[in-house]
């Protein structure tokens, strides 16, 4: 039971912080073991050349619009629309978007980041990192979603990540926050992932490790998914919050503070609608408290309306597929932005959840758009697809690029 909670509630530190349970699975499933070693292999695979490939006939969302048919070239690795040499042609007949963006999700396999291309998912950020060696293998897969992630979540001693989820990333007094936030980005991690729980660090425990983060000019995204844990992040002007409450609504004081302070949440209703339609898994969850979607709903509608940047992410995790059922990597995030629609987004402010809004805040440059020298991640869409009429129809997936190079599933 108790790895249960860990998976469910946010997974926020990866799977090989669960003592037990995992380090079994990994000694006894060999094809785990295959995985890695694929995984290692994979990186030293170098980029194989392909010639200029034109899609004619593709309608390309711009960021706000769908236009009207026209021609896209790839060049090795980028968007260009220079015709000239155009070795192969591809009539797209459909939607093309730059590929999506996950800004929450936890994974630890090549597997995985294989499900995330085929739904044309072509950037992740993951929200913890274990073991720094699979986090550096898991990077800069020549072909494949591109891999951000965090380091190690830090936790207070004595919480309920430590105690009950395994957690061990431990931050014992304010004085300790430099050089636990050096460790995280010594060891190459693109953000800082900090926790607020009811049982957690203190005010002046989480502002030192933002300060800390920020000294270091980098950004710090904080776990929070409940009312009073909501207030610390906010005051602690952490970048990103993470989750939305799910007890009590937070309030519309709040959300302005969160806009005023420049801080961008991802609201992971994903994760909100699997645990709170399992009365099993919010009695196990709840505490005494009562966690309903609709208290994670009435927030989001809080922050569209204060004009919070909204990023679109489902707190999926590899490791959970035996207990969160449903929870499946790669088609979630697609959930996801029907979810955000159903709270009362436009579809185009979905779509700019997952593309445009992401590489502002998470600074991926070159990523948010299809534009002449930008990466050619790419999801064509089927013929007569419009997610701008119905945002389901990002599912109708015709073909995917990473980094210029189609991802074609394995027969
Ligand atoms: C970390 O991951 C690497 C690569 O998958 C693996 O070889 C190693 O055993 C892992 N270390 C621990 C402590 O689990
Ligand atoms: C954590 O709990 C242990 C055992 O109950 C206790 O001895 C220790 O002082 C606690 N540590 C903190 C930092 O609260
Ligand atoms: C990486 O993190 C470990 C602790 O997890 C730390 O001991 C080590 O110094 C870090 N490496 C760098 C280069 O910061
Ligand atoms: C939980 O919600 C139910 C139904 O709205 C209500 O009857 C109950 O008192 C609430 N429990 C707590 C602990 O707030
Ligand atoms: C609810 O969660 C439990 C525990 O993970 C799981 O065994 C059960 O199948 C879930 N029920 C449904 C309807 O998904
Ligand atoms: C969008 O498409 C889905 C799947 O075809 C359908 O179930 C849903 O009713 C449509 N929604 C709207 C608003 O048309
Ligand atoms: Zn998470």
């Amino acid at each position: 039971m108790q790895f249960i909670i860990y998976l469910l509630l946010t997974a926020l530190l990866g799977p090989s912080s669960v003592n037990g349970y995992l380090s079994g699975r990994h000694e006894t499933d060999g094809s785990h073991i295959e995985t890695q070693l694929e995984l290692l292999g994979a990186r030293s695979q170098s980029t194989p050349p392909t010639g200029k490939i034109a899609l004619t006939n593709v309608r390309v969302f711009d960021g706000w619009t769908i236009g009207e048919p026209s021609t896209v070239v790839i060049d090795g690795d980028s968007i260009t629309f220079d015709p000239r040499g155009v070795h192969n042609t591809i009539d797209g007949e459909g939607g093309v978007l730059p590929g999506l963006i996950d800004s929450h999700i936890h994974l630890s396999t090549l597997a995985s980041l294989k499900s995330l291309s085929s739904y044309g998912i072509t950037t992740v950020m993951s929200m913890g990192c274990t073991n720094y060696t699979l986090c550096a293998a898991l990077r800069n897969q020549v072909g494949l979603t591109t891999f951000f992630t965090a380091g190690e979540g830090a936790v207070a001693r004595n919480s309920t990540h430590a105690t009950v989820f395994g957690a061990t990333g431990f931050v014992n007094s304010p004085s300790e926050a430099p050089e636990f936030v050096a460790n995280v980005f010594g060891n190459g991690s693109e953000y800082m992932k900090l926790i607020a729980e009811p049982n957690g660090f203190n005010q002046a425990t989480h502002d030192a490790l933002v300060s800390a983060t920020h000294a270091l000019g980098k950004v710090a995204m904080t776990h929070a998914q409940d009312y009073g844990s909501y207030e610390v992040a906010i005051r602690s002007r952490t970048n990103g919050i993470q989750h939305v409450p799910f007890d009590i609504p937070l309030t519309e004081e709040m959300a302005q503070r969160i806009k005023q302070q420049a801080q961008y949440v991802t609201p992971t209703l994903n994760i909100g609608k699997i645990v709170t339609a399992n009365a099993t898994l919010v009695s196990i969850l709840s505490g005494g408290m009562n966690l309903t979607y609709q208290a994670g709903v009435a927030g989001v509608q809080q922050l569209m309306h204060a004009g919070v940047p909204l990023l679109a992410g489902t707190d999926a995790n590899d490791a959970a597929g035996s207990f969160l059922v449903g929870d499946t990597i790669g088609i979630t995030l697609h959930r996801e932005l029907q979810y955000l629609t159903e709270a009362g987004m436009s579809e185009v402010e979905a779509l700019r959840a997952a593309t445009v809004v992401p590489s502002i805040w998470h600074n991926l440059i070159g990523r948010w758009s299809i534009r002449e020298g930008y990466r050619a991640d790419l999801l064509l869409l089927k013929p007569g697809s419009d997610p701008l009429r119905n945002i389901s129809q990002t599912l109708d997936i015709a073909r995917v690029w990473n980094g210029g190079i189609e991802y074609v599933p394995a027969a």
